[in-house]
Protein backbone atom coordinates (compact mmCIF):
# COMPACT_ATOMS: atom_id res chain seq x y z
CA UNK A 1 0.00 0.00 0.00
CA UNK A 2 0.99 3.40 -0.54
CA UNK A 3 1.87 5.63 2.40
CA UNK A 4 1.61 9.07 2.97
CA UNK A 5 4.26 11.23 3.59
CA UNK A 6 3.95 14.79 5.93
CA UNK A 7 7.08 17.33 5.87
CA UNK A 8 6.10 18.78 9.58
CA UNK A 9 8.61 22.22 9.08
CA UNK A 10 7.83 23.85 12.15
CA UNK A 11 8.72 27.43 12.74
CA UNK A 12 12.35 26.66 10.41
CA UNK A 13 13.34 27.90 7.29
CA UNK A 14 13.37 31.76 5.95
CA UNK A 15 11.62 32.83 2.68
CA UNK A 16 14.77 32.00 0.90
CA UNK A 17 15.15 28.69 1.84
CA UNK A 18 11.51 28.09 1.43
CA UNK A 19 11.47 29.08 -2.58
CA UNK A 20 14.85 26.62 -2.66
CA UNK A 21 12.76 24.55 -0.80
CA UNK A 22 10.13 24.76 -3.25
CA UNK A 23 12.29 23.79 -6.44
CA UNK A 24 13.84 21.15 -5.23
CA UNK A 25 10.74 19.33 -4.66
CA UNK A 26 8.89 20.23 -7.64
CA UNK A 27 11.56 19.41 -9.60
CA UNK A 28 11.02 15.58 -7.51
CA UNK A 29 7.98 15.20 -6.72
CA UNK A 30 6.94 12.87 -4.22
CA UNK A 31 3.21 11.37 -4.59
CA UNK A 32 0.85 12.76 -2.26
CA UNK A 33 3.48 14.41 0.03
CA UNK A 34 1.75 17.19 2.64
CA UNK A 35 3.56 19.53 3.69
CA UNK A 36 3.60 21.94 6.51
CA UNK A 37 5.39 25.17 6.65
CA UNK A 38 4.80 28.30 8.80
CA UNK A 39 1.82 30.12 8.16
CA UNK A 40 3.84 32.92 7.04
CA UNK A 41 5.21 30.78 4.19
CA UNK A 42 1.68 29.26 3.37
CA UNK A 43 1.46 31.19 -0.05
CA UNK A 44 5.36 31.34 -0.75
CA UNK A 45 4.98 27.28 -0.78
CA UNK A 46 2.30 27.09 -2.68
CA UNK A 47 2.83 24.26 -5.85
CA UNK A 48 0.27 21.98 -7.81
CA UNK A 49 3.18 19.49 -7.02
CA UNK A 50 2.28 18.84 -3.67
CA UNK A 51 -0.63 19.62 -0.61
CA UNK A 52 0.25 21.92 1.82
CA UNK A 53 -1.43 21.28 5.35
CA UNK A 54 -1.00 23.83 8.05
CA UNK A 55 0.42 23.33 11.54
CA UNK A 56 -1.92 24.62 13.23
CA UNK A 57 -5.24 27.17 13.31
CA UNK A 58 -7.83 29.11 15.66
CA UNK A 59 -11.24 27.41 16.16
CA UNK A 60 -13.28 30.53 16.05
CA UNK A 61 -13.59 32.29 12.22
CA UNK A 62 -13.11 35.75 12.72
CA UNK A 63 -12.27 38.19 15.07
CA UNK A 64 -10.49 40.16 17.79
CA UNK A 65 -7.74 37.60 18.45
CA UNK A 66 -4.47 39.12 17.86
CA UNK A 67 -2.00 36.68 16.24
CA UNK A 68 -4.17 33.57 15.50
CA UNK A 69 -5.02 32.41 12.08
CA UNK A 70 -8.47 30.66 11.79
CA UNK A 71 -9.60 27.80 10.08
CA UNK A 72 -11.82 29.81 8.11
CA UNK A 73 -9.28 31.84 6.96
CA UNK A 74 -6.68 29.07 5.82
CA UNK A 75 -9.68 27.25 4.06
CA UNK A 76 -10.00 30.21 2.05
CA UNK A 77 -6.91 30.81 1.09
CA UNK A 78 -7.16 27.16 -0.16
CA UNK A 79 -5.48 25.17 2.37
CA UNK A 80 -7.54 21.59 2.86
CA UNK A 81 -5.17 20.08 5.88
CA UNK A 82 -4.04 20.75 9.09
CA UNK A 83 -2.24 19.64 12.00
CA UNK A 84 -4.56 19.26 15.41
CA UNK A 85 -3.05 18.83 18.69
CA UNK A 86 0.81 18.84 17.80
CA UNK A 87 2.57 17.98 21.50
CA UNK A 88 4.40 21.19 20.94
CA UNK A 89 0.81 23.22 21.16
CA UNK A 90 -0.58 20.46 23.47
CA UNK A 91 2.71 21.04 25.72
CA UNK A 92 4.42 24.41 24.71
CA UNK A 93 0.80 26.17 24.25
CA UNK A 94 -0.85 24.53 26.79
CA UNK A 95 -3.27 23.04 24.44
CA UNK A 96 -5.94 20.91 26.56
CA UNK A 97 -8.04 18.27 24.74
CA UNK A 98 -10.93 20.69 24.93
CA UNK A 99 -9.21 23.02 22.94
CA UNK A 100 -8.24 20.40 20.73
CA UNK A 101 -11.60 19.00 20.27
CA UNK A 102 -13.08 22.66 19.29
CA UNK A 103 -10.30 22.71 16.51
CA UNK A 104 -11.44 19.55 15.43
CA UNK A 105 -14.86 20.70 15.24
CA UNK A 106 -13.82 24.30 13.20
CA UNK A 107 -11.83 22.16 10.79
CA UNK A 108 -14.78 19.86 10.12
CA UNK A 109 -16.96 23.09 9.95
CA UNK A 110 -14.42 24.69 7.41
CA UNK A 111 -14.08 22.02 5.08
CA UNK A 112 -10.21 20.68 6.47
CA UNK A 113 -8.99 17.57 7.23
CA UNK A 114 -7.56 17.56 10.09
CA UNK A 115 -4.55 15.48 11.09
CA UNK A 116 -4.96 14.91 14.71
CA UNK A 117 -1.47 14.25 16.62
CA UNK A 118 -1.94 12.03 19.66
CA UNK A 119 0.98 10.47 21.86
CA UNK A 120 1.90 9.61 25.20
CA UNK A 121 5.06 11.36 27.52
CA UNK A 122 7.87 10.23 28.76
CA UNK A 123 6.42 9.47 32.40
CA UNK A 124 2.89 8.26 31.21
CA UNK A 125 4.58 5.23 29.38
CA UNK A 126 6.89 4.36 32.08
CA UNK A 127 3.10 4.39 34.03
CA UNK A 128 2.06 2.12 31.94
CA UNK A 129 -0.65 4.75 30.51
CA UNK A 130 0.12 5.10 26.97
CA UNK A 131 -3.05 3.30 25.94
CA UNK A 132 -5.39 5.01 27.91
CA UNK A 133 -3.82 8.48 27.28
CA UNK A 134 -4.63 7.72 23.51
CA UNK A 135 -8.08 6.85 24.00
CA UNK A 136 -8.45 9.86 25.91
CA UNK A 137 -6.93 12.36 23.42
CA UNK A 138 -8.67 10.11 20.48
CA UNK A 139 -12.33 10.40 22.40
CA UNK A 140 -12.21 13.80 23.34
CA UNK A 141 -11.06 14.99 20.02
CA UNK A 142 -13.65 13.40 18.05
CA UNK A 143 -16.72 12.73 20.22
CA UNK A 144 -20.35 14.02 19.50
CA UNK A 145 -18.62 15.19 16.10
CA UNK A 146 -19.85 13.71 12.12
CA UNK A 147 -16.17 13.16 10.78
CA UNK A 148 -15.81 11.94 6.79
CA UNK A 149 -12.19 13.12 7.10
CA UNK A 150 -9.37 12.65 9.52
CA UNK A 151 -5.92 11.15 9.74
CA UNK A 152 -4.48 10.42 12.96
CA UNK A 153 -0.98 11.07 13.83
CA UNK A 154 0.94 8.78 16.71
CA UNK A 155 3.48 10.71 17.91
CA UNK A 156 4.97 9.73 20.94
CA UNK A 157 6.14 13.11 23.10
CA UNK A 158 9.22 11.37 23.86
CA UNK A 159 10.49 10.26 20.61
CA UNK A 160 9.64 14.11 19.05
CA UNK A 161 13.14 15.58 18.16
CA UNK A 162 15.24 13.16 20.39
CA UNK A 163 16.35 10.79 18.33
CA UNK A 164 14.32 7.78 20.35
CA UNK A 165 11.92 6.10 18.72
CA UNK A 166 9.72 3.20 20.00
CA UNK A 167 9.92 -0.56 19.23
CA UNK A 168 8.88 -1.70 15.78
CA UNK A 169 6.46 -3.82 18.20
CA UNK A 170 5.55 -1.17 20.09
CA UNK A 171 4.77 1.26 17.19
CA UNK A 172 2.65 -1.70 15.60
CA UNK A 173 0.50 -2.61 18.78
CA UNK A 174 -0.21 1.36 19.43
CA UNK A 175 -1.44 1.61 15.48
CA UNK A 176 -3.30 -1.91 16.23
CA UNK A 177 -4.66 0.08 19.20
CA UNK A 178 -5.77 3.13 17.46
CA UNK A 179 -7.39 1.17 14.29
CA UNK A 180 -9.36 -0.63 16.77
CA UNK A 181 -11.22 1.96 18.62
CA UNK A 182 -11.95 3.46 15.48
CA UNK A 183 -12.65 0.47 13.61
CA UNK A 184 -15.56 1.50 12.11
CA UNK A 185 -14.18 4.04 10.04
CA UNK A 186 -11.51 3.32 8.04
CA UNK A 187 -8.86 5.84 9.16
CA UNK A 188 -5.24 6.49 8.60
CA UNK A 189 -2.72 6.39 11.02
CA UNK A 190 0.63 8.11 10.48
CA UNK A 191 3.62 7.58 13.14
CA UNK A 192 5.74 10.51 14.35
CA UNK A 193 8.78 10.81 16.04
CA UNK A 194 12.27 11.07 15.16
CA UNK A 195 11.67 9.25 11.66
CA UNK A 196 14.86 9.80 9.70
CA UNK A 197 16.64 8.07 6.53
CA UNK A 198 18.36 5.33 8.50
CA UNK A 199 14.80 3.93 10.43
CA UNK A 200 11.92 5.49 7.63
CA UNK A 201 12.21 2.03 5.80
CA UNK A 202 11.35 -0.59 8.98
CA UNK A 203 8.96 2.26 10.34
CA UNK A 204 7.03 2.02 6.72
CA UNK A 205 7.58 -1.94 6.50
CA UNK A 206 5.00 -1.99 9.53
CA UNK A 207 1.61 -3.11 8.01
CA UNK A 208 -0.35 -1.13 10.10
CA UNK A 209 1.78 2.25 9.71
CA UNK A 210 0.06 4.03 6.72
CA UNK A 211 2.66 6.86 6.68
CA UNK A 212 4.86 8.78 8.47
CA UNK A 213 5.15 12.77 9.68
CA UNK A 214 8.51 14.32 9.27
CA UNK A 215 9.90 17.16 11.74
CA UNK A 216 13.76 17.49 11.52
CA UNK A 217 14.61 15.02 9.04
CA UNK A 218 12.35 17.05 6.75
CA UNK A 219 13.24 20.32 6.71
CA UNK A 220 16.15 19.39 3.91
CA UNK A 221 14.45 18.81 1.10
CA UNK A 222 17.09 16.32 -0.49
CA UNK A 223 16.66 14.43 2.78
CA UNK A 224 13.14 14.24 2.03
CA UNK A 225 13.51 12.82 -1.35
CA UNK A 226 16.31 10.66 -0.14
CA UNK A 227 13.76 9.02 2.35
CA UNK A 228 10.87 9.15 -0.32
CA UNK A 229 13.12 6.36 -2.14
CA UNK A 230 13.96 4.46 0.53
CA UNK A 231 10.39 4.15 1.87
P1 LIG B 1 10.70 14.98 14.61
O1 LIG B 1 9.30 15.73 14.78
O2 LIG B 1 10.65 14.18 13.35
O3 LIG B 1 11.72 16.10 14.55
O4 LIG B 1 10.88 14.12 15.82
C1 LIG B 1 8.11 15.11 14.42
C2 LIG B 1 6.96 16.03 14.70
O5 LIG B 1 7.02 16.81 15.65
O6 LIG B 1 5.96 16.02 13.98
Amino acid sequence: MKKQMVANLKMNLTAEEIRNYKSIIENNPIPDLLICPSSLHLELLKSDKYQLCSQDGYYIDKGAYTGENSFYQLKNLGINYSLVGHSERRNVFNENDNVVSLKIESCIRNGITPILCVGEKKEEKEAGATFSVIERQINTAMSGKTIENILIAYEPVWAIGTGLTPTIEDIDKVHIFIKDLLKDRNIKVLYGGSVNLSNIKDICNINSVDGVLIGGASNNPNNLIDMYNIM
